[in-house]
C-alpha cells in the first residue's frame, strides 16, 4: 500500500511568562482547523505547538516568587493545555523546551555549528532590549529604542558565542526573492525583511549568555546558555527527533510544510531560522506564515482599566468552543490586524450562525418531518432550477481548501456563508409549503427538500475543520452517516441516501440577545476603577524620631526551617554582620525555607526579644504585601551583611 502523504504544521512555542489570552488562540486554531482539514484529505499530518520556557523574563517572575523557574513555568504550561482541550485542539505533539530530548537536540545542534565553523566566540557590544531579550543595531532602533516595544535600551557587553548570520546574507535574500517558493506569505513582509533586516547589514547573532543562566547549558563552555532563538526555533526540528534517541519521524515529516505566526516573530522565522539550517546542511520549511495581532480596544492591549478583558474559557462555556473558533477565524483577514470586540462576535454569532446555517437546517428538517414523516420518497423530480445552487456547491470544496491552506479562512467561510445564503433563497424562490399543498407536486418537492439536505451535508464538511462540534450535530440532523461525511464526498452531488431519514435536534446557535449580553460581560469583567492620586494612609502621621529610633539592617539568611505545629512560623539563623541571630517571621505560608538560605533580606535589629511558640525572636524581617500573601524585602546579594537601612 502506497505511504500517506505528509503534512507537517507547527505554532510558535508560546513563553509561560503569563497565562495564555485569547490573542494567543488565532495561530493555534488557524493550524488546528488546517491540520483537521489534512487529516480529513488524507494526510498523516503531524500538527506541533508547544512551550518555550527559558530566558531572563521566565528567570526574573520565579526569582520575584522565590520559586525556581520550572515550578513556574509548569503551573502556567498546564493552563495552555487546558486553553488548547477547552477550544478542542488536536495537536500531535507538545514540545517543552525544557523537555530532555530537546535539550539533546539543541546542545548537539550547537557542537556541530561550532565544529562546522559557524559558531566562535567573542564579546557582545550593543544595544539590549532586556524585555524583548533581544540585540539591535544602531540602526534599528526607533527613535533611539527597541523597534519592537518601544521601550529604552542599554549598552550590553559579554562574553559570548555568535552564529554567522551575516555569511548568508545573499542566500537568505535569494531566498526570499525566489518567485518559485514564495517562501514567506504574506509578501508585503519580503519588502519588510529585506529592507529592515538585510540590506542594512544582517549582524551576526548571540546564540550564547553568560548571565543567564536559565537555559541550555552549552557543552563545550561552561558557565555559557544557549541564548533564546537557537533553543525556540530548534523546537521545530527536535520534536521530530532530530538529533535526539527520543523520536524517529525526522525523516517522514521533516521539512515542515508550514511554520505559522504573528508578525512580529517573522524575523526570526524567515531569517534565523533558515540560516540556522543552511549551516546545517538541512532542507528548509517550504512556507513561513505571518498573520496580523489580534488587538484590543483602540488597537492596544487587553487591560483590566479599559474593561476590555476577554477570557476565551468564559467565551466558550458562554457562547460555545464553534462560536469563538468560527468568528476568529472569520474577522481575521490573513496578514492585517483584527480588533476583537464581544459585541462583533455576538452579531457574527446572530446573523451567520443563529440565521444563515442554523435557520437553514432547522428549516429544512422540520419541512422533511412535516411533509414526508421524516423520510424522503424516492421519487424526485429535479430541475434546472436546481443547477445555480449545485453549480456553486460543486466549486465549492477546492476554493475552501486553497484559502484555509493559505491562511486565507475569511475568504473560505464567507464563500461558503454565501452558498449557505443561496441556500435559503432556493427555499424561498420554490416555497416548498406551496408544492406542500398540491399532490402532483410531491416528487418536485421530495427534490427540493433533498437538494437543500444534500446542499447543508457539503457545507457541514467543509466547515468541520473550523466547527468540529457542529458538524457532526448537523450531520446527525439530516440523516448523513460516515460514506457521505468524508471531505471528498463534499465534491460529490447527491451523495445522500435518496431515501433518507431526518431527525429533529436541539437549535445549533441559539440568538443573543447583544445589549443583555455585553452588560452580563461587563459585570463578570469589570474595569477596574482608575487609581486614586493620594494615598490613603494606614496609620495617623508620626514623629520622624519614631522611625529614627528603628535599628534596620540588611541581614543574610544562613539557616531556614519551619517551627514545629506551627504552618505559620519559619526559624530563621540570620548573619547581622557582627555574629548570628535567631528571629521568627510569619511567612511559611508563602515560601519554602530552603529558598530563602543565602538570601540577604531587610530587618528591624533592636526590636525587644520576644517568644514565638517557645523559640525567642530577636527582630523583624520586612516583608511587603503581594496579592494575599506576603514577600519577604530582598537586597541585592553585593549588600554586606550589618549594612544600615535608612
Ligand atoms: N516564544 C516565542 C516564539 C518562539 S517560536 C520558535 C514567542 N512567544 S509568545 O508567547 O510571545 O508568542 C507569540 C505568538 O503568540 C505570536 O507570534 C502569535 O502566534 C501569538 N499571539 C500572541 N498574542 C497575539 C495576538 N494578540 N494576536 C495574534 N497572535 C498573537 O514569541
Amino acid at each position: 500500500m502506497a505511504e500517506k502523504k505528509t503534512f507537517y504544521i507547527t505554532t510558535p512555542i508560546y513563553y509561560p511568562s503569563g497565562n495564555p489570552h485569547i490573542g494567543h488562540c488565532y495561530s493555534t486554531l488557524a493550524c488546528d482547523a488546517i491540520a483537521r482539514m489534512k487529516r480529513m484529505q488524507g494526510y498523516d499530518v503531524m500538527f506541533s505547538t508547544g512551550t518555550d520556557e527559558h530566558g531572563q523574563k521566565i528567570e526574573k517572575k520565579a526569582q520575584e516568587l522565590g520559586i525556581t523557574p520550572k515550578a513556574y513555568v509548569d503551573d502556567i504550561v498546564a493552563n495552555f493545555k487546558k486553553l488548547w482541550k477547552t477550544l478542542d485542539i488536536q495537536y500531535d505533539r507538545f514540545v517543552r523546551t525544557t523537555d530532555e530530548y530537546h535539550i539533546k537536540t539543541v546542545q548537539n545542534m550547537f557542537e556541530k555549528l561550532y565544529k562546522d565553523g559557524y559558531i566562535y566566540k567573542s564579546e557582545y557590544k550593543g544595544k539590549y532590549c532586556t524585555p524583548c531579550e533581544s540585540f539591535w543595531t544602531e540602526s534599528q532602533l526607533v527613535d533611539g529604542k527597541c523597534p519592537d516595544c518601544g521601550r529604552e535600551v542599554t549598552e550590553a557587553s559579554e562574553e559570548a558565542y555568535f552564529f554567522k548570520l551575516s555569511e548568508f546574507a545573499p542566500k537568505l535574500e535569494a531566498l526570499l526573492l525566489d518567485p518559485e517558493k514564495n517562501f514567506l506569505e504574506p509578501k508585503s513582509r519580503v519588502n519588510e525583511m529585506i529592507n529592515n533586516f538585510i540590506k542594512p547589514g544582517l549582524q551576526d547573532l548571540c546564540v550564547s549568555r553568560t548571565s543567564v543562566k536559565w537555559g541550555i547549558p552549552v557543552t563545550i563552555d561552561e558557565g555559557h546558555y544557549v541564548y533564546v532563538w537557537m533553543d525556540a526555533l530548534t523546537n521545530y526540528i527536535s520534536l521530530l527527533g532530530f538529533m535526539n534517541d527520543t523520536y524517529n519521524d525526522y525523516e517522514k515529516y521533516w521539512p515542515a510544510d508550514m511554520h505559522v505566526m504573528a508578525k512580529e516573530i517573522v524575523r526570526f522565522h524567515s531569517l534565523i531560522w533558515p540560516a540556522f539550517l543552511m549551516a546545517l546542511g538541512e532542507p528548509l520549511p517550504k512556507k513561513i506564515y505571518g498573520h496580523g495581532w489580534i488587538t484590543f480596544g483602540d488597537g492596544g492591549k487587553m487591560s483590566k482599566s479599559k474593561g476590555n478583558v476577554i477570557d476565551p474559557f468564559v467565551l466558550c462555556e458562554r457562547y460555545g468552543v464553534d462560536a469563538l473558533r468560527y468568528h476568529l477565524l472569520r474577522e481575521m483577514v490573513f496578514g492585517s490586524d483584527c480588533p476583537y470586540s464581544n459585541e462583533q462576535m455576538f452579531s457574527r454569532i446572530n446573523s451567520d450562525l443563529a440565521n444563515d446555517l442554523g435557520n437553514l437546517v432547522s428549516r429544512t428538517v422540520a419541512m422533511a418531518i412535516k411533509y414526508f414523516d421524516g423520510t424522503l420518497p424516492e421519487e424526485k423530480e429535479f430541475t434546472d432550477a436546481d443547477n445555480e445552487l449545485l453549480e456553486q456547491l460543486d466549486a465549492l470544496p477546492a476554493y475552501v481548501s486553497d484559502t484555509f491552506e493559505t491562511m486565507r479562512f475569511s475568504d473560505g467561510l464567507a464563500k461558503i456563508f454565501t452558498v449557505i445564503a443561496r441556500a435559503n433563497k432556493y427555499i424561498d424562490e420554490n416555497e416548498p409549503w406551496k408544492l406542500a399543498k398540491d399532490e402532483t407536486a410531491k416528487p418536485r418537492l421530495a427534490a427540493v427538500l433533498y437538494n437543500l439536505l444534500d446542499c447543508i451535508r457539503r457545507v457541514a464538511i467543509l466547515l468541520d475543520p473550523v466547527m468540529p462540534h457542529t458538524s457532526p450535530k448537523i450531520f446527525e440532523q439530516i440523516g448523513a452517516d460516515e460514506t457521505n461525511t468524508t471531505w471528498d464526498s463534499a465534491s460529490v452531488r447527491h451523495a445522500l441516501a435518496s431515501t433518507v431519514t431526518v431527525k429533529k435536534g436541539e437549535v445549533l446557535f441559539p440568538r443573543i440577545d447583544i445589549d443583555k449580553e455585553v452588560e452580563e460581560l461587563n459585570k463578570l469583567f469589570p474595569a477596574e476603577e482608575p487609581k486614586g492620586k493620594d494615598l490613603e494612609p494606614l496609620k495617623p502621621l508620626t514623629k520622624f524620631d519614631n522611625f529614627a529610633a528603628l535599628d534596620l539592617r540588611a541581614v543574610k539568611v544562613l539557616e531556614c526551617e519551619n517551627v514545629p505545629k506551627s504552618d505559620k512560623l519559619l526559624k530563621f539563623k540570620v548573619d547581622d554582620g557582627f555574629g548570628e541571630r535567631q528571629v521568627l517571621s510569619g511567612i511559611a505560608k508563602y515560601y519554602k525555607p530552603e529558598d530563602l538560605i543565602g538570601k540577604t533580606l531587610a530587618m528591624i535589629v533592636n526590636l525587644e526579644p520576644r517568644k514565638m511558640m517557645g523559640y525567642e525572636s530577636n527582630g523583624m524581617i520586612l516583608s511587603v504585601k503581594y496579592g494575599d500573601g506576603y514577600r519577604v524585602v530582598e537586597l541585592d546579594d553585593s549588600v554586606l551583611p550589618g549594612s544600615d537601612i535608612s
